[in-house]
């Protein structure tokens, strides 16, 4: 019996993939550079699961499948696609389709959806989000390449998507070539940004507020049924319940303060400063990692520069604040990654749908939260708003936390405690509400040092002048 589809790469994520086609009545070929691995995996976690069929080599895999052929790759993002990529082109026919699934960079798959595509194969570049549970159960994924090739592929997809709470499949057509995958980087830059945001609430309970974990603990179950629910408060109200077996302490207290990173945060900033949009908030999460990383000089400093953090005397007013803050960030770090979309959309001709994107980020990925209900309804009442932080949606509930937030951004700096994102992100709400900013002077100092000419307020034209 040939496969449906083939999945190539059993890690982990490649496993849980084959498992959830699998599970969905379709027969599937699964393989991986090393055998030992495919062996590994049907004799455990795919043993008595109907419908996979393990192949050895490329070559029998890809005879494993029926035509046009389609092949997912669940391989590590980077030269490893070109490599796999490369020994499947001899073997592929003209009209088969290649899903890369991993976290690739979307000018890789830009540049490989053109050459494969030269060749006659159909290149598809996937974002998936969900983890190893998603993968297993139903992640959401941002598929990107031509819409016929989608709509070939849309019945498996969206049977083996992740489901919103009201029934509809986590995965829609982004656009073509890189589309899903830059849609992916942006969801991961503000997956960082929420982190970091929900990190710095966290510290600011513990560090100024003095709060035991065990009342953080509560504070983050009880966010998760209001407003700010979501998988990333769900899970931080779940971490804060475990106990290191060895020391009986919280395990996040023995856990080491060094924040690793893989990059997908780090891309999205630097597309924000290569396209000219404002992604603060992603760049300060990205940055807060870095400084995390640097262990052994915070600690240096932290003797050097010493700081008492005033006591906070409203425990309830304080949190109160927080919640608004963290509630107003977020949607500070959304607005930036679909500020970027947006020019992304425009640089490369892509006919993003924000609303539907929003719509599939609301089950199965990482960033799922229930917010994602009202930017979806933001895009749908206003495809073409210049930012979401302005619509009718968004724009009086930023408006009501401005006291609030303002408070606990004063607050985080009177005590000392480091909160980048938070304060980036009222920042960012700052400067975008700036009717006139210092840009004048900036101008003109450009115009005095490098002549660099500037425009009038009051006149057209560019102007220079001798200022001395
Ligand atoms: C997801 C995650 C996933 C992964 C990131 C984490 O959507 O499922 O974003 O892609 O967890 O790579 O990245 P860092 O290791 O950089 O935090």
């Amino acid at each position: 019996m040939s496969a449906y589809i083939g999945v190539y790469g059993m890690g982990v994520m490649g496993q849980s993939l084959a498992l959830n086609i699998a599970g969905h009545g379709y027969q599937v070929a699964v393989c991986n550079l090393e055998p030992e691995v495919t062996r590994a995996f049907l004799e455990n976690r795919g043993a008595d699961r109907p419908g996979l069929i393990p192949c050895y080599s490329l070559e029998a895999f890809v005879q494993a499948l029926e035509r046009p052929r389609r092949v997912l790759l669940m391989i590590t993002a980077g030269p490893a696609v070109d490599q796999v990529t490369d020994q499947l082109l001899p073997l592929l026919d003209p009209g088969d389709i290649v899903i890369d699934g991993g976290n690739s960079f979307y000018a890789d798959t830009r540049r490989r959806e053109k050459a494969l595509g030269a060749k006659g194969i159909r290149f598809f570049g996937m974002g998936i989000s969900g983890g190893e549970r998603g993968a297993l159960e139903g992640p959401c994924m941002m598929p990107g390449g031509h819409r016929e090739t989608y709509r070939e592929l849309e019945a498996l997809l969206s049977a083996i998507s992740a489901k919103a709470e009201d029934g509809s499949p986590c995965c829609t057509y982004i656009g073509e070539d890189g589309a899903g995958h830059y849609v992916k980087m942006v969801h991961n830059g503000i997956e960082y940004a929420d982190i970091q945001l929900i990190c710095e609430c966290y510290g600011l309970m513990r560090q100024v507020a003095g709060f035991t974990v065990q009342e953080c603990q509560a504070v983050f179950e009880g966010w998760n049924r209001g407003r700010l629910g979501s998988y990333l408060i769900e899970i931080t109200g779940k971490i804060l319940k475990v106990q290191d077996p060895d020391t009986g302490k919280p395990l996040v207290d023995v856990i080491l303060d060094t924040a690793g990173q893989k990059g997908t945060g780090m891309w999205t900033s630097t597309e924000g400063l290569s396209m000219g949009v404002a992604v603060p908030t992603i760049a300060q999460a990205v940055f807060a990692r870095c400084l995390s990383a640097q262990k052994e000089e915070r600690v240096a400093a932290s003797r050097r520069f010493s700081w008492e953090a005033p006591p906070i005397r409203d425990r309830a007013a304080f949190l109160q604040d927080l919640e608004e803050s963290l509630y107003a960030a977020k949607i500070c770090a959304y607005a930036q990654g679909f500020s970027l979309l947006r020019a992304a959309a425009k640089e490369f001709g892509w006919n993003l749908d924000y609303a539907s994107i929003a719509l599939i980020w609301r089950g199965g990925c990482i960033i799922r939260a229930r917010l994602l209900d009202d930017i979806a309804a933001a895009f749908q009442a206003e495809p073409d708003c210049a930012n979401l932080m302005g619509t009718a949606v968004f724009g009086p509930v930023l408006q009501k936390a401005q006291a609030a937030w303002r408070r606990t951004a004063a607050l985080s700096v009177q005590s000392g405690a480091a909160c980048p994102a938070l304060l980036s992100a009222i920042s960012y709400f700052d400067f975008s509400r700036t009717a006139d900013c210092p840009a004048s002077l900036l101008q003109a100092q450009r115009d005095f040092f490098g002549a660099h000419c500037y425009r009038r307020k009051d006149r057209e034209g560019v102007f220079h002048t001798q200022w001395e």
